[in-house]
């Protein structure tokens, strides 16, 4: 029987709740025995930023990223230590250029998802570029933006193709409102995208590894009251929807933490965001559902490390695409053929199995931990660091309240 150390890093931005938290569960959970009788212990590490030699060797077995998505040092460092040390990311900057939602659009369009109607317009202004005012004079047609606008209908969204974090994007009413947003967008390359007018939930979906939480999102909240806590807020065929969008978007592009928005309107879900491959995760948004995701990504580091699943940093559409090119299937079939793709590749069955088998304390451990003061200071020093001094006590009454509700819920959950 052998004893193998795994480290787990951490690449973080400005966050401190959720990696305090992740630490703590992994300290919890103790050393993990898997099948063949191997014991394998866990540290967790922050990593920092610093000069790398190219042939080092990294000590991380697993990385969970929530930086190289604008910081461009630590992904290149991801990308050598995914080239040339096998070390298993959530998520792979190989398929970052996917989190342009305009090749998340075109893959899922291609795969015969709702998606609405879009359009990606050239660049408002002149790109900065040498030999841009000689190639744009020779070979940009002009074109009649109003046209186009008409076409994708009234109203209708313009957003940047890459966009994130609501930048640049605007509901567009008429052509008044059409000409300020371009005019506007300078060197920002937008889409112009049909609303989904109406809908009547907006169902926001957390994906990370094999598992989904389906929450009731409201976009028009503030951070902290988007999501609200809501069980039974679809139909189960809708609901059952949603959750296959979900994993189809995350196995097709192998992002393992990545949120996926949709809106449903009437039986059809269209998703309209889900390049999201760096997940907000923080304590003050997720609140109610904020245990289940610590509990999510511990699962699903240890199940990757202890089990030496292959990190796969690249896309692979074949399989899918042979799905999407048949004619013979209706959405429904399709969708299902892909859900089952989706298993295979998330190994669903065997993570089921896995937790159940090697990780049978930690639903108590965790339960535990989140009703222990050592928690509660992490939620109190969150939101006093989150929020302005006059709404301290009530917000963290607020949270308190919520994370009290899930581990009643939890209780009742583990009998
Ligand atoms: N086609 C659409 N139909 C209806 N509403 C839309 C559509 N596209 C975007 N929206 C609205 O605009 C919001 C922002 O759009 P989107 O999610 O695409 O941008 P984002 O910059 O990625 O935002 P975030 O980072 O907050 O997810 C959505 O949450 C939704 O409320
Ligand atoms: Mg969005």
């Amino acid at each position: 029987m052998a004893d193998t150390r795994h480290l787990l890093g951490l690449l973080l931005g400005t966050e401190n709740d959720w990696p305090s938290v992740f630490e703590a569960l992994v300290r919890r959970l103790g050393p993990v025995t898997d099948g063949t009788g191997n014991v394998h212990s866990y540290d967790v590490e922050r990593i920092t930023v610093e000069p790398f030699d190219l042939r080092a060797e990294p000590p991380y077995d697993l990385v969970i990223d929530r930086l190289a998505y604008w910081y461009y040092h630590p992904r290149e460092w991801l990308k050598k230590v995914a080239l040339m040390d096998n070390v298993y990311l959530l998520n792979s900057p190989f398929t970052f250029q996917a989190m342009e939602k305009h090749a998340a659009y075109c893959a899922m369009m291609r795969l015969g998802l709702k998606v609405p109607d879009t359009v990606l317009v050239p660049y408002k202004n002149p790109l900065d570029h040498a030999k841009y005012a000689y190639t744009a004079e020779r070979y940009n047609r002009s074109f009649d933006l109003d046209a186009v606008a008409d076409k994708v209908g009234y109203p209708l969204f313009m957003k940047p193709y890459d966009g994130g974090a609501w930048r640049g994007v605007s509901r567009i009413r008429d052509a008044d409102e059409l000409h300020r947003a371009y005019d506007e967008s300078g060197e920002m390359l937008m889409h112009l995208q049909a609303s989904v007018e109406g809908y009547d939930v907006f169902a926001r979906s957390l994906s990370i590894g094999a598992e989904t939480m389906v929450m009731n999102f409201d976009p028009d909240q503030p951070m902290h009251g988007r999501y609200s806590v809501s069980h039974d807020f679809l139909s189960p065929a809708t609901g059952a929807e949603v959750l296959s969008i979900g994993r189809v978007v995350n196995a097709f592009f192998r992002w393992e933490f990545n949120s996926c928005e949709t809106l449903v309107r009437g039986t059809d879900v269209h998703p309209i965001d889900y390049a999201n491959a760096c997940p907000d995760v923080a304590i003050t948004s997720l609140h109610y559902y904020f245990p289940w995701a610590m509990k999510a990504l511990v699962k699903w580091s240890i199940f990757c490390t202890a089990t030496g699943r292959a990190p796969r940093p690249y896309v692979d559409p074949g399989p899918w695409f042979a799905i999407a090119d048949r004619e013979d299937l209706s959405y429904d079939e399709k969708l299902a053929a892909y859900h089952s793709l989706a298993d295979d590749y998330f190994e669903t069955e065997r993570y089921q199995d896995f937790c159940a088998s090697r990780l049978s304390e930690f639903d108590e451990a965790a339960l535990a931990y989140f009703q222990s003061p050592e928690f509660d200071e992490v939620l109190v020093t969150t939101v006093t660091t989150t929020f302005p001094v006059h709404e301290h006590e009530q917000f963290v009454a607020h949270f308190r309240g919520l994370l009290r509700l899930w581990c009643d819920d939890e209780r009742v959950r583990l009998g």
